[in-house]
């Protein structure tokens, strides 16, 4: 149980049953509230940790848990939690509070009442400082392709947010849109180029890559007239194929580290495995977001990825490299592939932002390997 006492010197103190005895715990009523959708998700729950380790502030995030999973899976056993109702309070300094929910019905909530946290759980905050729209139907190639209109219901998702967005002005929203809101025309097995932030022209469009690329797109559209037309500070990015060590066996570099690490022979690949992305290291996409956060405030778009096309066949090679084998390539060619060529120009983001990604595909392919070692060794 949690009691918030708000103090007439600014300093706040929250009191949290634990055992037996109250305890108190001090925290400056300056530092900010942050605002993560989609936080217990892949990007979300790594951007969760980094903020909670790199500033004071507190941390506010949402998952109906469809696909992520519960905090206690991916933060540090050891810290304590308590509950605020339906809030999860997490970490010694309270600075963590999870609420397991369906965004949308939190951003009707936000729009019935502009101080829907405050009222709710006693939290004393004016505005949100940074706010980072994660929730989204995802899911990968099999989904992007085999269900598409449920992948759809990011439009209803994406209306909502920047609905409440206009309306609570909070100091800056971070967008996540993605590589595949690029035209498919432009990454075809002869055409392919590297993608550059000005081949998406809203006033002369391409087709983007089904539901999931139309609703990036849209979203895109939603934060330049959020910019625009409220005033909001709205940073877009356009992430390229992400990746990290605690991501979902369902997409493809773990999944392909797990067979590699269980030496999986004859080794199958989706499609002819020719077809190729540009793979990017969580620690890289953050890195680059949050600086983008400082520069872009007017709902355009920023590439975050390595700039490289590494086809599906040599990262099979490159994990099998690290496990010491050369496996038979069995491609199951009744399976979704996606466009053949995906990847970008990194040109806009050194000049504009003096940015490039620091960890390579080898070594961040070796870091995923190591976890697939470890999580076999469980
Ligand atoms: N991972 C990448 O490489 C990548 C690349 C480009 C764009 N993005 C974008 O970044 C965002 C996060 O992607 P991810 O890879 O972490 O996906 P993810 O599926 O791991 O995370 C999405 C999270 O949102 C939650 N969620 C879904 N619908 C919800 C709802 N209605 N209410 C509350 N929570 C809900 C899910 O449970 C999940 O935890 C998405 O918008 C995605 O399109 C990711």
């Amino acid at each position: 149980m949690v009691f918030y006492h708000f103090c007439s010197n600014r300093t706040r103190s929250i009191f949290v049953w634990r055992k037996t005895v109250f305890i108190r715990i001090p925290f400056n009523n300056t530092m900010a509230f942050h605002l993560i959708s989609g936080g217990c998700g892949f990007v979300g729950r790594n951007f969760v940790k980094r903020l909670y380790r790199t500033t004071e502030d507190t941390i506010i995030f949402v998952d109906d848990l469809s696909v992520g999973t519960h905090p206690s899976t991916w933060l540090d056993t050891s810290m304590p939690s308590t509950k605020n109702k339906d809030m999860e309070i997490i970490g010694e300094d309270g600075r963590l509070l999870f609420l397991k929910a369906d965004f949308r019905d939190v951003l009707r909530e936000m729009l019935k009442d502009d101080r829907f946290f405050q009222n709710t759980y006693g939290l004393e905050f004016d505005k949100f400082g940074d706010i980072f729209h994660f929730a989204a139907i995802v899911g990968g190639r099999a989904k992007i392709d085999g269900d598409p209109m449920v992948v759809a219901l990011d439009l209803a998702i994406d209306a909502e947010f920047f609905l409440m967005v206009v309306r609570h002005k909070p100091a800056r929203v971070m967008y996540p849109s993605s590589s595949a809101a690029y035209p498919v025309d432009l990454q075809t097995d002869q055409d392919a180029i590297a993608l550059s932030e000005s081949d998406i022209n809203f006033k002369k469009m391409g087709q983007p890559d089904m539901t999931y690329g139309w609703s990036k797109l849209t979203g895109e559209y939603l934060a330049q007239i959020a910019a625009e037309y409220y005033g909001v500070s709205v940073t877009c990015i356009r992430p390229f194929s992400g990746y990290g060590e605690d991501q979902d066996l369902t997409y493809p570099v773990p999944a392909i580290a797990a067979r590699a690490a269980n030496m999986e022979n004859p080794f199958e690949v989706w499609g002819s495995g020719k077809q190729g992305r540009d793979f990017v290291h969580i620690d890289d996409v953050m890195d680059c977001t949050l600086l983008a956060m400082d520069h872009i405030h007017d709902g355009s778009a920023i590439n975050i990825g390595s700039g490289k096309l590494t086809s599906f066949l040599d990262l099979i090679k490159v994990f099998t490299g690290f496990a010491g084998y050369n496996p038979e390539i069995k491609p199951l060619l009744d399976k979704p592939v996606g466009v053949h060529s995906r990847y970008c120009n990194m040109d806009f983001v050194k000049e504009k932002l003096g940015w490039e990604p620091k960890i390579s595909v080898e070594e961040g392919m070796y870091r995923v390997y190591k976890a697939a070692l470890e999580n076999q060794a469980k």
